[in-house]
């Protein structure tokens, strides 16, 4: 092939998009609850080790191409949009401002806010230090961050302690830092009270979402387990605010299946909002887009979810990588991203739907039949044949994953 000039790589790529197939059209994409984050578009592709790749872009453009692709919902960190030093403050109110008409001239809708406690330097000690002040300027956040929520009409605040932990050992009382950090909890749902009441509108729901390293070395909650313990320990005033927002990535950088901790997160009720990714086991958080690493256990975790009638929602929370060009986040990674979620999320229904994966699964809940108080080896003898629809239900997931079932050949 000939080289390509830069003139030209657009209209590579967008033909190459264009070959693909199996778009979605944006007024389709919109029917689902997808929530674009600006911190995922505006990523430069700079980390510890790396340049940024990509040139700084702002709000406005960031909710005008999604606004294009048809993602229907945006959300942002506080300082992904205000400058620390104007939150709270005049500037906050013009920034606010020129957002919900950016959202306005773009068909979008704010669905979620979250506080930045993590990345300015207030924060190296974490969101619950020692020191009062850093703790009162952590509630101070929080609670603005509430009002900005108000004001955009979310209906979701989400927290990420980021650095709740330690690099060394021996400085924190771990029960104490968790106590602090309850504190700041407690002053966002109670500012959401009042705020609520005053605007006539319902509270927020406060999410919690765990990652299990990163960035400290030890991380105080490290995990949705982690997370829902806390909720239920007795130190949130409002416990019931609060519920989880699990990142699919975080749950398998443990370890961890995403889809079992996901369902010990719905049977608490807690399952509230969705971090939707991908990347790989007990690495670090490379956030990658959805589906792109894992997509069978991505199928079997919105099985899950369809069967459970998950309705909150499914935020792409991944980062366009660095050999990404700015022109690419929006018609390469965006795009695509959104399409293999909707086409798992089809597939999903598939599954549910499928005549085989039915009747393997009623048949497997039916048993045998053998007579009650037979021994163990008469029952696991009698079970035999029907366990083998184990794998038979498997082999049917690939199927459906890959479109086995409608056949395939190879022409060279
Ligand atoms: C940070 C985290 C991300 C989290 C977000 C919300 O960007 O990397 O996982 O969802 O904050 O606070
Ligand atoms: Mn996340
Ligand atoms: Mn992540």
């Amino acid at each position: 092939m000939k080289p390509v000039p830069p003139n030209q790589q657009r209209a590579l790529v967008d033909r190459l998009v264009q070959a693909c197939g199996g778009a979605y059209s944006p007024d389709v994409r919109r029917k689902y609850f997808i929530s674009g984050p600006q911190w995922a578009a505006s990523y430069q592709g700079q980390a510890l080790f790396h340049a940024p790749t990509r040139s700084a872009i702002g709000f406005e453009d960031v909710i005008r191409e999604y606004g294009k692709i048809g993602i229907g919902y945006w959300c942002t960190h506080d300082s992904d949009v205000i400058p620390a030093e104007q939150l709270g403050r005049d500037g906050q109110c013009e920034i606010v401002a020129r957002i919900q008409k950016s959202l306005a001239d773009h068909g979008l809708k704010c669905s979620m806010v979250t506080t930045e406690t993590f990345f300015h330097e207030v924060f190296a000690a974490g969101p619950a230090a020692e020191s009062p002040e850093i703790r009162e300027y952590a509630a101070y956040r929080v609670r603005n961050t509430v009002d900005i929520g108000h004001e955009l009409g979310a209906q979701f605040a989400v927290y990420w302690p980021g650095s709740l932990g330690y690099y060394t050992q021996g400085a924190i009382d771990e029960t104490q830092s968790l106590r602090w950090y309850a504190d700041a909890l407690n002053a966002a749902c109670e500012r959401d009270i009042e705020v609520a009441k005053k605007k006539n509108r319902p509270t927020l729901k406060h999410c919690l979402e765990a990652k299990p390293f990163e960035p400290q070395a030890e991380i105080l909650l490290p995990t949705s387990d982690a997370m829902l313990a806390f909720i239920g320990s007795g130190l949130l005033r409002h416990p019931e605010m609060v519920g989880l927002n699990p990142e699919y990535l975080h749950e398998l950088m443990w370890g961890g299946a995403p889809r079992a901790a996901l369902a010990r997160a719905l049977l608490a009720g807690k399952l509230w909002h969705f971090d939707i990714n991908d990347g790989y086991r007990l690495k670090h958080d490379v956030d990658i887009g959805v589906g792109l690493v894992n997509p069978l256990d991505w199928l079997n975790v919105l099985v899950l979810l369809r069967a459970h009638n998950y309705a909150g929602p499914f935020n792409l929370d991944y980062k366009p990588p660095r050999t990404t060009s700015n022109y690419g986040v929006f018609a390469v990674s965006f795009p695509s991203a959104v399409d293999r979620f909707i086409t798992l999320w089809e597939m999903a229904g598939e599954v549910r739907e499928d005549a085989i994966v039915r009747e393997a699964t009623e048949a497997l809940k039916a048993g045998s039949g053998v007579a009650a108080g037979a021994d163990g080896k008469a029952i696991a003898d009698a079970n035999k044949e029907l366990l083998t629809l184990h794998e038979l239900i498997a082999h049917r997931l690939v199927q459906i994953l890959l479109g086995l079932h409608r056949g395939r050949q190879y022409f060279a």
